[in-house]
């Protein structure tokens, strides 16, 4: 067994050999931010993914964010980690089952959010992330929206717009994990925090929320001089950011049981061995991938 920081030694030896850029997901392990080159939410992991000069990503998240960084990138060889590290929401919505609903609704336009495969992007108009889904359904010239998978951040977005939104019915099993309950009894302990959440939380938690943003939002807030306490409603692994980024600063996790399990599927061992063998690489099809990029490109433009 090797330890930590020979692990680490190897790894970035390699990634310079190898001409490779680390991304990480705000909700990676602690020693993975660490490592990486960029540490981010979707939307800034696929902006960086579009511009890196790297020859090979190693994706430190789940399967559609890898699949995004090919759908951009489709000369780099991207390297996802751990091939089950895959995100259970992005899976409610098949392609096969999102043509038939389309069927039923003719008019409507059909927008997937990032959490989707590369054959459900194929099969949308645009996509959006948690961090500009109400810009994107704002833009839209469009009399009814079709939005897949996760009702909740849809539930969310339809506040926000008098658009007409039908809902895909999916959900995150992590983020729904957390209660109204949890929020209420930890503002009563620390009644000068601010309380941010994720917008794939339940409308109920939502609620009683001060902020409601994506995970580069939740970091970006957190740097504001008037928070120096916040209760954190989102996957518990973006608190090693959120605390390595803002010492003295207090971040108190709504609920410790807000893990998403596929997130942490990632770990030193497989980062040095999936650059050792490059290998698992995540490759879209090219007639799926022009049409899942002409969606990306269209949100990208949108917002
Ligand atoms: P962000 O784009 O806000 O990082 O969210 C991704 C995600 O999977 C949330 O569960
Ligand atoms: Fe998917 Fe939820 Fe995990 Fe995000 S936290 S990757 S939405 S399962």
């Amino acid at each position: 067994m090797q330890g930590d920081s020979e692990l680490i030694d190897k790894i970035l030896s390699l990634k310079k050999e190898r001409n490779a850029v680390i991304l990480a997901h705000n909700y990676q392990l602690g020693e993975i931010q660490d490592i990486a080159d960029f540490v981010g939410d979707s939307l800034e992991l696929s902006q960086n993914a579009a511009k890196t000069e790297a020859e090979v990503i190693v994706f430190c998240g789940v399967h559609f964010m890898a699949e995004t960084a090919s759908i951009l990138c489709p000369d780099k060889i991207v390297l996802l980690p751990d091939i089950h590290a895959g995100c259970p929401m992005a899976d409610m919505v098949t392609a096969e089952g999102l043509r038939e609903r389309k069927k039923e609704l003719p008019g409507a336009t059909v927008v997937c959010y990032i959490n989707s495969s590369a054959e459900v992007k194929a099969e949308s108009d645009i996509c959006c992330t948690s961090a500009n889904a109400v810009k994107v359904i704002e833009s839209l010239d469009a009399k009814e929206i079709l939005f897949v998978p996760d009702q909740y951040l849809g539930h969310y977005i339809s506040t926000r717009t008098d658009k007409k939104m039908i809902l895909w019915p999916g959900f995150c099993a992590t983020h729904i994990r957390i209660q109204p309950q949890y929020i209420t009894d930890l503002r009563r302990e620390y009644p000068q925090a601010k309380v941010a959440v994720h917008p794939e939380c339940r409308p109920d938690v939502i609620a009683l929320a001060d902020e409601v943003l994506s995970t580069g939002g939740i970091c970006r807030y957190a740097r504001r001089e008037d928070v120096t306490q916040m209760i954190v409603g989102t996957e518990i692994g973006i608190i090693h950011r959120l605390r390595k980024e803002n010492p003295g600063k207090r971040f108190i996790p709504v609920s410790e049981q807000a893990v998403c399990p596929r997130m942490k599927l990632i770990t030193l061992e497989n980062v040095l061995w999936s650059l050792q063998e490059m290998t698992p690489e995540i490759k879209v099809p090219e007639e799926i991938r022009l049409k899942a990029k002409a969606a990306v490109d269209r949100m990208l433009k949108a917002v």
